[in-house]
């Protein structure tokens, strides 16, 4: 039995402490602080920091090396048959890598990694997946639904960390799986499967091993509904790479981002789409997302967005509904950032002078994607304004622009990677901030604005008296 030492971590933002508190020192969350325990130092105290960190401990002994003498990346990376697993992976699997794949239950981690496995095999490499989530039978009979089954592809039904590590060493795959990281447990410590020393002690073991073998192991992480990886945040600390499949259950889009990527950018994103036959790549999302666009609704807008270096035409609903009781308006935003709503509907109120007092507002962003770019701003605010005066925008428009407190129009970056794709979409006229010095595309009509107010005429939403047309609700007053 290894030696401990007991800590306390926080589930939320994986803060250390040494004593128990009822509320975190780092991020003021309650109830988070978790017991752990630690290896006691094997030889020196840095060397086991970065050891429990699972990052490589460099040998004793070793020397300081001029820059350019390194050899560059020496070990190739494996490339998959999907252009949009690569992209958000870097290029390709690195050997040796440690890799998390996040999401909610039910998401389709499993699946996307067993399209994984099934490409490599059928690329002629051997795969160990080790699941303690479902039976050998469950599994198999996804991965039929997906494509053929693989002699290459080895189940280990298994949870003891031991047995899994020491599968991975014998049969020295092309790729291991470890589905899910929450079922795993090393029975050199305390505490059931899924708690913060289990996780965590079991990745850093993980990584050890990936690093050791130069296997590349991919990790199953169940998210929990607070949005942290089970199993705290610091499991993002130890591996190389975090990606989280987001989407809607019902919908079929998925969504792969990277959020961590210690091999490529951080920033991109992969889309799938489910169906009968597990995921499938979508390579040209933004024809995925218009295609179900609801044409020339009131309160529709389409968008620019960039997701990493990839522009994505996004449909922007919104509705306002007039309310005629006593209680605070509503305000849901699903797909993006409810502060971001909120302030928006401050500066329409202030700037373009209409009352939302008495509204409720909802806003959609279609295909279950999410926005986190302010440059949905002026889009989003013409949905909702469009919806208030229940008109339309124009056909083939697109919205393109961050909003500021004063009601200006700001720029955005790579405007013109934006106004291509929406060129490239068939969109014929779109809404840019003013002085942006756009390119010319064929068939896109630019406008250049430079306020909200300069917009809403571009939008043919201003000849009408501000705040009219919300049709009143028929109420029945007791
Ligand atoms: P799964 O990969 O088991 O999710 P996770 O591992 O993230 O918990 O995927 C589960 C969902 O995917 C399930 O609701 C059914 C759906 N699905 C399909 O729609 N088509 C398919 O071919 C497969 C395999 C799953
Ligand atoms: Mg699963």
């Amino acid at each position: 039995m290894p030696k401990f030492t007991v800590t306390f971590m926080c589930s939320e933002c994986g803060a250390e402490s040494l004593r128990w508190a009822g509320q975190c020192p780092a991020c003021h969350a309650w109830n988070t602080l978790q017991e752990f325990q630690v290896r006691k130092a094997l030889s020196g105290r840095s060397r086991s920091i970065s050891a429990q960190r699972g990052q490589a401990v460099e040998p004793t002994g070793a020397r300081p090396v001029p820059l350019s003498e390194i050899e560059p990346d020496s070990a190739p990376r494996q490339p998959l048959a999907w252009g949009e697993l690569n992209r958000v992976l870097g290029g390709g699997i690195v050997p040796g890598s440690l890799v998390l794949v996040g999401g909610e239950p039910g998401v389709g981690k499993s699946t996307l990694l067993m399209h994984a496995a099934q490409q490599i095999a059928s690329s002629g490499g051997r795969v160990l997946y080790a699941s303690g989530e479902e039976s050998p039978q469950q599994i198999r009979l996804r991965a039929a639904r997906l494509g053929p089954l693989s002699p290459r592809i080895l189940l280990l039904a298994e949870n003891d960390l031991d047995a899994i590590c020491e599968a991975i060493r014998a049969e020295s795959p092309r790729l291991a799986i470890v589905d899910s990281i929450q079922t795993v447990t090393d029975a050199g410590f305390e505490g059931g499967a899924g708690s913060v020393t289990q996780v965590r002690e079991s990745a850093a073991r993980l990584m050890r091993l990936a690093k050791e073998i130069g296997v590349p192991i991919f990790l199953v992480g169940h998210v929990t509904k607070e949005g942290a990886i089970a199993g705290p945040r610091v499991l993002e600390h130890i591996v190389d790479t975090v990606l989280y499949l987001e989407g809607d259950r019902r919908q079929e889009l998925r969504i792969l981002r990277a959020t961590k990527n210690r091999f490529g950018s951080a920033d991109e994103i992969g889309v799938f789409a489910m169906g009968e036959a597990g995921l499938e790549e979508v390579s040209d999302p933004s024809a995925a997302l218009l295609g179900n666009a609801a044409v020339a609704s009131p309160g529709a807008a389409v968008v620019a967005a960039l997701e990493g270096t990839r522009p994505l035409l996004i449909e922007i609903q919104s509705l306002v509904n007039k309310v005629n009781n006593n209680y605070p308006p509503r305000r849901i935003a699903s797909g993006m950032d409810i502060n971001r709503l909120l302030m928006l509907i401050a500066v329409i109120e202030k700037r373009a002078s209409v009352s939302l007092g008495q509204s409720d507002i909802f806003v959609n962003v279609a295909g279950g994607i999410r926005i986190t770019e302010p440059a949905a701003d002026l889009g989003l605010a013409l949905a909702i304004l469009s919806n208030t005066r229940d008109k339309p925008l124009p056909d083939g428009l697109v919205v393109i622009g961050e909003l500021g407190l004063a009601g200006e129009v700001r720029r955005v970056g790579q405007l013109d990677r934006r106004l291509q794709e929406a060129a490239r979409h068939g969109l014929t006229r779109a809404l840019i901030p003013a002085g942006a010095r756009a390119g010319r595309h064929a068939g896109l009509e630019i406008v250049e604005v430079r306020t909200l107010a300069e917009a809403i005429s571009a939008a043919h939403l201003s000849h009408m008296r501000s705040g009219e047309l919300i049709k009143e609700p028929e109420v029945s007053v007791p």
